[in-house]
């Protein structure tokens, strides 16, 4: 199996089935409105800074593809959408074109267009040895020059990788490299739906890491994908494993107030509306970054990219409006209410 192929097969599945994690969290905060908020709609600033660059909105697109020649599309029309309206965006695991630099064009086309911030992806399992080697120092600095990339994220997906007929299984060695990388990149640690301890966050920290990216779970399950591969493989050992994780992890929510560590905080993992990205920040994240509902746009056009993108503005506008929030800063004074199985969590955490 290539890492071309498999890219294809997890954009078919995710895209036609339901990998879901079975609850999202988000849905479990509710917000304290403001009847009379003293703001005008018109007048609502939704700027902001990111690790020095400055975005529209405080929305990522998050890392998903490249890798094959179709998804040059996907990726091109994600990053028209992000130059469009100002905000990030992130590519999916470079590994492919690392490994066949004929792939690079389904990832540098991002480079074609203004967006304000782009970040590049490598896996953490790539970083150590496995039956292949791991990445070298060069072959990263090809990944991040590639897309001429302000950042680069190193996701971290074990969960996933356990529930791959190819996955990899090897991890020792991975903080002496990521925090080699930070010395010479703005590191992103990134979970793929699995969410970071405070432990691992106060960890990242020391590593010297730039931001967090949550990666919780309440959205899109790589167990759950993984699984359905594995039945199409008739893998049944594997297919088992992604099926008993498929729920694993640490809610995206929750991740944002153990992942605190006074480090930009990407609140990711479930968020599908612009009130989603309003209760992130309100959870004290800096930017919203959603990956599978941009993923079902940016399949059909440019255009439903953009059209999804001023959807969530206006939904996170509308919640500004609603509880009197002029700028973005306003937005961690507002009054939060956990209920359902958050607050069984924020309990015990
Ligand atoms: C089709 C697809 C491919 C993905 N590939 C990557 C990847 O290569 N690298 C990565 O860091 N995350 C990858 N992700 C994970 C997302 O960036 C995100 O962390 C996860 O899907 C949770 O967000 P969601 O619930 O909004 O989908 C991928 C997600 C999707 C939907």
């Amino acid at each position: 199996m290539t890492v071309e192929r498999r890219k294809l097969e997890h954009i078919d599945i995710i895209s036609t089935q339901d990998v879901s994690h079975d609850y999202n969290y988000w849905d479990d905060i509710d917000i304290i409105q403001k009847s009379m908020p003293e703001v005008n709609f018109d007048e609502i600033n939704t700027s902001t800074k990111f690790l020095g660059k400055k975005l529209k909105l405080p929305i990522l697109i998050s890392s998903m593809t490249g890798g094959h020649p179709d998804t040059k599309k996907i990726n091109e029309n994600l990053a028209r959408g992000a130059a469009e309206a100002g905000i990030a965006m992130g590519v999916g695991s470079e590994r492919a074109a690392i490994q066949n630099r004929e792939m690079g064009d389904s990832y540098s086309v991002v480079a074609e267009y203004d967006v304000p911030f782009r970040i590049a992806n490598i896996g953490a399992p790539q970083l150590i040895k496995q039956d292949k080697n791991a990445l070298s120092d060069l072959e990263i600095e090809y990944a991040v020059s590639l897309i001429k990339a302000d950042a680069l994220a190193v996701h971290f997906n074990f969960v996933q990788e356990l529930s791959q007929p190819e996955g990899d299984r090897n991890s020792k060695g991975i903080k002496k490299r990521v925090g080699d990388l930070s010395k010479k990149y703005k590191i992103i640690a990134k979970e793929t739906g699995a969410g970071f301890s405070t432990q691992d966050s106060l960890e990242f920290k020391q590593l010297g890491v730039s931001a967090i990216d949550v990666g919780g779970r309440s959205g899109t399950s790589f167990a759950a994908v993984e699984s359905l591969r594995s039945r199409s493989k008739e893998d049944e050992p594997k297919e088992r494993i992604g099926k008993t994780f498929w729920n694993w992890g640490i809610p995206s929510p929750i991740c944002l107030i153990c992942d605190d560590v006074e480090l930009p905080m990407i609140a990711s993992g479930g968020i599908r509306t612009g009130l989603d990205v309003f209760r992130g920040l309100a959870m004290g994240a800096s930017l919203g970054g959603l990956a599978s509902t941009f993923l079902k746009a940016a399949i059909q056009s440019d255009k439903a990219v953009s059209i999804l993108i001023s959807q969530l503005e206006n939904e996170l506008k509308a919640a500004m409006f609603l509880t009197g929030c002029s700028n973005l800063n306003d937005i961690k004074k507002v009054r939060k209410i956990y209920r359902g199985r958050l607050l069984e969590w924020t309990k015990q955490i």
